[in-house]
C-alpha cells in the first residue's frame, strides 16, 4: 500500500503570467476548485495518508488553502451556511499528515522530488503533478492497484509532433494497458523519439530513485530530471507505464486549462445544462 505522496509545487508558472505573478499556478481554479486540491483528492482516493508539498517562495496560499480559516468558518456558522462550511471543513486533513518542504532553487522536477527525501523512508512513494488534471477515476489509485514494486508512471499516446513536451517511453511488452518501460528519455524531438508513448505527471517510485537523484546530475534543459533518474533504474527493478482510464488535461497550457474548465463544468450536473445551452446559442 502506498501511504505517501509528493506534490512538487515550486514551479514559477511563467506560461500563465500575469495570473501567476502573485498566485501559485497550482491555485488556478478549474470550475470551483484549485488544481492542487484535485491532485490531493485523487491521492486520498488511492488511500494516501501523508501529503508532502515541495513548495517555493510565493507559495504560501497553498499552505493556507489546506488550513483552517477561522474568520471564514465563524462567519459561515453565524450565517447558518452549513453546506459551505462542510466544503471547507472536509478539506482539512488530520493534524501531522500534511508537510511542506522548500525547494530553494527551481532546479528541475528531479530536484524537487529529491528535496522531499527526508520525509520518505524505505518505501515506495507517489508523485502527482497538479498541472496534469485527470477527469474520471483516480489515476494514482488505478496505478496503486497494479503496482507490484519498482517504478510506475502514468502513460498515454500523444501525437508524434508533441514528444518534445514529455518524457517518452521505449516500450517493451505491451498489453494495451500496462506497457513495460525499457527506455525513457526527457522531451525528445519527434525525429529522435523512441515512440509516442508519453509520461503523464503521475508516478510511483522506488526509494532507490532518491539515491540516483542525489548525484545532482543535470539533463534536458540543464535541469535535474526525474525522467533521467528513473531511466537509470531500468534493468534494476520492474518499470511499467499504465494507460489510465481517465481523460488528462494539460493545465500548464492555456488551451488545456480552458478545455479542463469546460469538461469539468460539463461533468457537473448543476452547471452542465445552462452551460451547454449557452455554448449552443452563443457559438452556433
Ligand atoms: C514533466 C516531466 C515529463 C512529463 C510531464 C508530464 O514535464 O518532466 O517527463 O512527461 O511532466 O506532464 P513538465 O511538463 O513539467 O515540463
Amino acid at each position: 500500500m502506498i501511504k505517501k505522496a509528493i506534490f512538487p509545487v515550486g514551479g514559477l508558472g511563467t506560461r500563465f503570467l500575469p495570473a501567476t505573478k502573485a498566485l501559485p499556478k497550482e491555485m488556478l481554479p478549474v470550475v470551483d476548485k484549485p488544481l492542487i486540491q484535485y491532485a490531493v483528492e485523487e491521492a486520498a482516493e488511492a488511500g494516501i495518508e501523508e501529503f508532502i508539498f515541495v513548495t517555493g517562495r510565493n507559495k504560501s496560499a497553498i499552505e493556507d488553502h489546506f488550513d483552517h480559516s477561522y474568520e471564514l468558518e465563524k462567519t459561515l456558522i453565524a450565517k447558518g451556511k452549513t453546506d459551505a462550511l462542510a466544503v471547507v471543513h472536509d478539506m482539512i486533513h488530520k493534524p501531522g499528515s500534511v508537510s511542506y518542504v522548500r525547494q530553494q532553487d527551481p532546479a528541475g522536477l528531479g530536484h524537487a522530488v529529491w528535496c522531499a527525501r527526508n520525509m520518505v523512508h524505505d518505501e515506495p512513494v507517489a508523485i502527482l503533478l497538479a498541472d496534469d488534471l485527470i477527469l474520471g477515476h483516480s489515476c494514482i489509485a488505478e496505478m496503486a492497484a497494479c503496482y507490484r514494486g519498482g517504478n510506475m508512471v502514468a502513460a498515454m499516446n500523444v501525437p508524434k509532433d508533441q514528444t518534445h513536451a514529455y518524457g517518452i517511453i521505449t516500450p517493451g511488452a505491451d498489453d494495451g494497458k500496462l506497457v513495460e518501460v525499457t527506455g525513457l528519455v526527457e522531451k525528445p524531438k519527434s525525429e529522435d523519439a523512441p515512440s509516442n508513448i508519453a509520461v503523464v505527471g503521475r508516478y510511483i517510485i522506488d526509494p532507490a530513485v532518491f539515491q540516483t537523484l542525489s548525484t545532482g546530475e543535470r539533463g534536458a534543459g540543464d535541469e535535474i530530471q526525474l525522467t533521467d533518474a528513473l531511466a537509470q533504474q531500468i534493468g534494476k527493478s520492474d518499470f511499467y507505464g499504465l494507460r489510465f482510464s481517465g481523460e488528462r488535461f494539460d493545465c500548464g497550457s492555456k488551451l488545456g486549462f480552458l478545455q479542463a474548465n469546460i469538461a469539468f463544468a460539463m461533468a457537473n450536473e448543476t452547471l452542465a445544462p445552462d452551460l451547454r445551452s449557452w455554448i449552443k446559442d452563443r457559438f452556433s
